[in-house]
């Protein structure tokens, strides 16, 4: 499982790697106008506009509609880039949608929403006047908890029920981050001006396995949680490849995150997790 990365790289420096995240030269003043996120209506999206607007930003929004605050990814593309000081895309097609089946023209619908995107924003970016200070993109799989979104909502009810338990062997890595760290970690990127690379989104205790996670969080709702899901029926749902994601794991360890000075709010898995059920 590839973990969710942070990727940060200054202006005139491409990121240098294709992982998750990017950001360009960080913006330094938090009472900075205009900042765009693509893709902010999403779950993630929401998570960071609602930090953003909290520290005294203005945030606009890249989306597929039309909308109050929000422009489109054609007007972006034709009009260009409004002056901003920072510009986040977190825009993809959902990779573990449940009811899409993992055929060619899924595949290219993931990959296309995340490349085409990418695209607008740095054509749109090259061509401004006053290009933004900070570029940061989010991708790849990892966990990220929160109520209003991600695997936490299909996993609820199941786990509430007390059917819940280990996907397929259990003792798979299985990295997880608290929506709220995740979005810090974003507004991060974009403010600390020394933030550069990639940034590895993962709580510091993340070393944990599917197994311990099924066990913590059957204890945070108060329900026994030893039912197993069959690797069988995750390969039947998501299909052989995208299984993988759910039934492999990959250790993955923040050192660059937290070298870069972001202190966690929810550093463990059971405070996280009993916040997200409260
Ligand atoms: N949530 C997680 O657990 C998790 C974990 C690891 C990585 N990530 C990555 O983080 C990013 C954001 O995740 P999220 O949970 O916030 O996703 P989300 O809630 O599904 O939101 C993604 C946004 O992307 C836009 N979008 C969806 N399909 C698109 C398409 N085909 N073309 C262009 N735009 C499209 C939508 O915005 P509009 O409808 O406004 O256009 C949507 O609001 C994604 O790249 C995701 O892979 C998420």
């Amino acid at each position: 499982m590839r973990t969710e990365d942070v990727v940060a790289s200054k202006i005139g420096h491409p990121p240098h790697t294709t992982t998750t995240a990017a950001a360009t030269k960080s913006c330094a003043s938090a009472l900075s106008p205009g900042r765009y996120a693509g893709g902010g209506t999403g779950f993630i999206g929401t998570a960071l506009t609602q930090l953003l607007k909290a520290r005294g930003h203005e945030v606009m929004l890249v989306s597929r509609k039309p909308g109050p605050d929000r422009i489109t990814w054609d007007e972006l593309d034709t009009s260009g880039l409004p002056h901003c000081d920072a510009a986040v895309n977190l825009a993809g097609e959902n990779i573990l949608n449940p009811i899409r089946r993992w055929n060619e023209s899924f595949q290219k619908e993931v990959l296309n929403s995340r490349l085409e995107t990418t695209q607008i924003l740095a054509r749109a970016i090259n061509k401004a006047p006053q290009p933004p200070q900070a570029w940061v993109l989010v991708t790849g799989v990892g966990v990220v908890l929160g109520r209003e979104g991600g695997a936490i909502r299909h996993m609820l009810l199941p786990f509430r029920l007390g059917l819940g338990g280990p996907i397929g062997p259990g003792h798979q890595f299985f990295p997880w981050i608290h929506i709220r760290d995740l979005a810090g970690i974003l507004a991060h990127a974009v403010e600390a001006s020394h933030v550069q690379g990639v940034l590895n989104g993962v709580a510091p205790a993340s070393a944990t396995t599917n197994a311990e996670f099924a066990k913590a969080f059957g204890a945070a709702l108060g329900r026994p949680a030893f039912i197993p899901l069959p690797s069988m029926v995750v390969q039947a749902v998501f299909g052989r490849e995208r299984a993988i994601m759910l039934l492999e794991g990959q250790k993955v360890v923040p050192r660059r995150t937290l070298a870069t000075g972001y202190q966690y709010s929810f550093p463990e898995l059971g405070a996280a997790l009993k916040e997200v059920v409260a």
